[in-house]
C-alpha cells in the first residue's frame, strides 16, 4: 500500500485507528498537547476574534461558528465561556457546530459542551448548513494522511509500505502512484535521497472549508507548517513525519500501529492556493507567537482576572509562555482567510 493508505488506516480505520478507538489522543491523558489543551487562554483568544468579527457585522442575531476536528472540545468550551463572560449578546446569537466524524469522540464532546451551550454536531463538512461566519480548526490539516516521496537517482519515487516476517512493516520504493503528486514539487531543487510529504487531501479539505465561509466571514486554521520553499528545502532530508505516544516524540511510523499519532507539517502555499480557489484571500501569515502577542492575549479577561489568585495567575503566565514559545507551539502557523469584506481583526493588527 502507499504510505497515504497506511497512515489513513493507522489513524482512521473504524474502531481500530488512532482517532477511532475511543481512547484519549490529545491532552494530558493522551499523547500530545495541543494549544486549546494547554490553557483556556487559547480559546479566549479565538473568542476575542469572534467577538470583534460579530461587532463588525453589526451584531447579527444568528452568528454561525463551525469547528472542524474539535478533539475533546477544549477550544469550544474556553471560547464559549469567554464569549459568555465578555459578550453575553453574542453568546445568545452564537450557533456553534462541531464537525466530528467519530462517534466515540462526539459522545464525549456532547456531554462536555451540553452544560455550556447548545452545540450542534455534524459528521462531515458537507453537512454544515448555511454559510458560517467563522470556521475554525486547530491542528486538523497536520493529521491528514500524506504520500511520502523520495528523490532517488535524479527522479521522484514513492515510498510504499511492505511487510515481511523478518522485517515487519517497512518502506519499499515504488513508482509514483499519481502524477499530480509531483505538482507541488515543480519549483524545488531536491537533494539526493531527500524525502518529502505531499497531501492532496489537505488541499481538498481546505477548499471544502473555504466554501462554507460567509461573504463577510473568516476561515481560521492553526497548524504546524511552512511555506513550500522551507518545507521542501533540501536540508530537510528526512521530511517532517513524526509520531507521538505518551508525550514522547518518535520517528518510526511502523511502531504501534493505531496506538500512536502520526503527523507531518503542512504546506502553507497549498492551503492558501486551495482557499483562493474558493475566492478567499489570505490574511498576512503569522506565527501563533506573533498572533497571540499582537492580540494582547496575556491581558484577556480570564488571565487578567486570575491576578486575584497567585497560583492561577502563575499557571496562566506559564501557559502564555508555552503557547508563544517560538521553539514549540508558538511556531504554529496562523492562517486566516476572508473575502476581504471585513476590517483588520485582533491578532492581525497591533493591540
Ligand atoms: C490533532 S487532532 C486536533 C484536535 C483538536 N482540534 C485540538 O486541537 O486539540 C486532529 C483532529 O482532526 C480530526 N479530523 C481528521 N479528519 C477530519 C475530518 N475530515 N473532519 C473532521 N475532523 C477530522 C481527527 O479526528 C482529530 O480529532
Amino acid at each position: 500500500m502507499t504510505f497515504q493508505e497506511w497512515m489513513k488506516t493507522c489513524l482512521y480505520q473504524p474502531e481500530l485507528g488512532y482517532y477511532r478507538r475511543g481512547r484519549p489522543t490529545v491532552g494530558r491523558d493522551g499523547d500530545f498537547l495541543t494549544s486549546p489543551e494547554v490553557h483556556p487562554l487559547f480559546g479566549a483568544a479565538v473568542g476575542h476574534v469572534a467577538i470583534e468579527l460579530w461587532r463588525q457585522l453589526d451584531g447579527p442575531a444568528t452568528f454561525r461558528v463551525a469547528e472542524v476536528g474539535p478533539g475533546t472540545g477544549s477550544l469550544a468550551e474556553s471560547m464559549l465561556r469567554h464569549i459568555r463572560a465578555v459578550a453575553p449578546r453574542l453568546a445568545e446569537a452564537i450557533q456553534y457546530t462541531t464537525v466530528e466524524p467519530d462517534d466515540h469522540a462526539a459522545q464525549a464532546l456532547d456531554s462536555r459542551l451540553r452544560v455550556i451551550h447548545r452545540v450542534n454536531r455534524v459528521h462531515s463538512i458537507n453537512q454544515l448548513s448555511g454559510c458560517q461566519h467563522l470556521v475554525v480548526a486547530n491542528e486538523l490539516l497536520d493529521a491528514l494522511p500524506v504520500h511520502r516521496l523520495q528523490f532517488i537517482d535524479g527522479a521522484w519515487r514513492e515510498l510504499r509500505v511492505n511487510h515481511s516476517t523478518v522485517d515487519g512493516f517497512h518502506d519499499a520504493v515504488g513508482a509514483v502512484s499519481e502524477p499530480s503528486l509531483l505538482e507541488p514539487l515543480g519549483e524545488i531543487t531536491p537533494g539526493e535521497g531527500q524525502i518529502v510529504e505531499v497531501a492532496p487531501d489537505r488541499g481538498a479539505i481546505t477548499t471544502s472549508l473555504a466554501r462554507c465561509v460567509d461573504d463577510r466571514g473568516l476561515l481560521l486554521l492553526f497548524d504546524y507548517g511552512y511555506s513550500r520553499d522551507r518545507l521542501y528545502a533540501s536540508w530537510r532530508r528526512d521530511g517532517t513525519l513524526m509520531t507521538f505516544r505518551n508525550h514522547v516524540p518518535g520517528d518510526d511510523p511502523y511502531a504501534h500501529p493505531g496506538e500512536q499519532d502520526l503527523t507531518t507539517h503542512v504546506d502553507i502555499d497549498q492551503a492558501e492556493a486551495a482557499a483562493q480557489a474558493s475566492d478567499l484571500a489570505p490574511l498576512p501569515r503569522l506565527s501563533q507567537s506573533e498572533w497571540l502577542h499582537q492580540l494582547g492575549a496575556a491581558v484577556l479577561p480570564g488571565v487578567a482576572e486570575s491576578v486575584a489568585d497567585t497560583n492561577t495567575y502563575l499557571s496562566a503566565r506559564r501557559a502564555s509562555e508555552t503557547l508563544t514559545d517560538p521553539a514549540g507551539l508558538g511556531r504554529i502557523a496562523v492562517m486566516g482567510f476572508t473575502k476581504g469584506a471585513i476590517k483588520p481583526l485582533p491578532g492581525w493588527m497591533p493591540s
